[in-house]
């Protein structure tokens, strides 16, 4: 190991870049200690999922892209491995950071992990126990091989002692992406995107979809764009769609049916500024992400995840977070619920204080031999 440390952090998704956004902004204030790269897979590319996020979040060009693009999960995870395994040869890294659950997180857990190179996972130890969704693999199997857990919440402890991970490598530091939430917050003020939209503080809700199990099916799309009609109904409903829901609506015949409903308004997808600002203005959210439970948790905006199963107990057990299952007669319940009923009593999660990276820095600091 030379003088500093070598750390090379990874993202490729949408989701990671808020992620390691704080954890870069530390680092590069002890430049005289840590050596941090900055990897991008490419498994995100359009500008809006990818280089959008970027500027917001202040995070400088990657020193490394490896241009992974879609695929099949064996395509995608494939190619990051093999692009990224030319990348640890070349810079012998100490340190890997990984984050969140996508192909990308695996994929370089697998490879740093084998090389014999030190991986800590960020947001380890959630999971949804549903063995269906791609990302409940990517986690089971990153925190499987991975050597240091940064956990967010509770449950994340609980499931990595559960699996029999060693105590001492786990470490209770709260959430890195409410770290970003948090730092955003003071920004939003420059965007204009309620003007833009032609809405109104609290008058309209938000709304996102892109999991597989919502979107890649007809019928279940179907009724839940019956869902949306309803909605529309009652309130505006601005819906920022994914490209794998653009691309799906299209498939399946279902454009003209969504241009034609009423309040509802259909954006590209947002930067990370002007979507925290429509969370923080809307009068409910309506989504499938995992993230998005967590920030309208800590901005006290009710939310309505249309899942089964979450990864993220916490946000429904003390956050504003009610899971609903995806049908249509309990989607419609809830926003009824939530439209017209007492709002949900919440609190912020212990450690959702925009100082989770200050505490993984110092951690990484200790177990590197560097601190003061
Ligand atoms: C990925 C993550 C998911 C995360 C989501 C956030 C995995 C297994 N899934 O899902 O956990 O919640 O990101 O967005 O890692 N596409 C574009 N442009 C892009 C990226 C994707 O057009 O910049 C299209 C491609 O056609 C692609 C499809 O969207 O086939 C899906 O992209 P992919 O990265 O495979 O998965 P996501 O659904 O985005």
């Amino acid at each position: 190991m030379g003088n500093k440390i070598k750390i090379i952090s990874v993202v490729g998704a949408r989701p990671n870049f808020m992620k390691v956004a704080p954890l870069h902004r530390i680092f590069q204030q002890m430049t005289d200690k840590i050596n941090h790269l900055l990897c991008h897979t490419g498994q995100h590319y359009d500008y809006e999922m990818s280089q959008a996020f970027f500027q917001d979040l202040g995070l400088p060009e990657p020193n490394f892209y490896l241009g992974a693009g879609s695929g099949s999960h064996a395509e995608q995870t494939g190619k990051i491995m093999i692009e990224f395994e030319k990348i640890c040869t070349q810079t012998k890294p100490d340190l890997v950071i990984v984050v969140g659950d996508v192909n990308s997180t695996i994929a370089a857990t697998l490879t740093a992990t084998k090389m014999g190179i030190l991986t800590a996972h960020i947001e380890a130890g959630l999971r949804s126990f549903d063995r269906s969704m791609p990302e409940e693999i990517n986690r089971i199997a990153t925190d499987s091989i991975c050597d240091f857990y940064f956990v967010t919440e509770q449950s994340g402890i609980d499931n990595l002692l559960r699996e029999g991970h060693n105590p001492e490598k786990i470490f209770f530091v709260g959430n890195t992406m409410i770290d970003s939430l948090v730092y955003i917050l003071d920004k939003i003020e420059k965007s204009n995107i309620l003007s833009i939209l032609g809405l109104e503080s609290n008058k309209f809700a938000l709304m996102t979809l892109h999991r597989p199990s919502n979107v890649d099916d007809p019928n279940q799309l179907a009724s839940l764009i019956e869902v949306f009609e309803f909605i529309c109904n009652q309130i505006r409903l601005v819906f920022p769609i994914h490209p794998r829901t653009r691309k799906n609506i299209e498939l399946f015949g279902f454009k003209n049916k969504l241009e034609n409903i009423k309040n509802l308004i259909i954006t590209e997808p947002l930067g990370y500024i002007d979507f925290v600002k429509l969370m923080k203005n809307s009068r409910f959210v309506m989504t499938d992400s995992g993230g998005i439970q967590e920030e309208t948790t800590y901005l006290k905006i009710p939310c309505i995840t249309m899942r089964t199963t979450t990864e993220r107990p916490i946000t429904c057990q003390i956050g504003t977070n009610r899971l609903v299952p995806p049908e249509k007669s309990r989607l419609i319940q809830a926003v009824q619920d939530v439209l017209y009923g007492s709002p949900k009593d919440s609190q912020i999660p212990k450690f959702w204080d925009g100082k989770a990276a200050e505490r993984i820095v110092d951690i990484i600091l200790q177990i590197f031999g560097k601190e003061n």
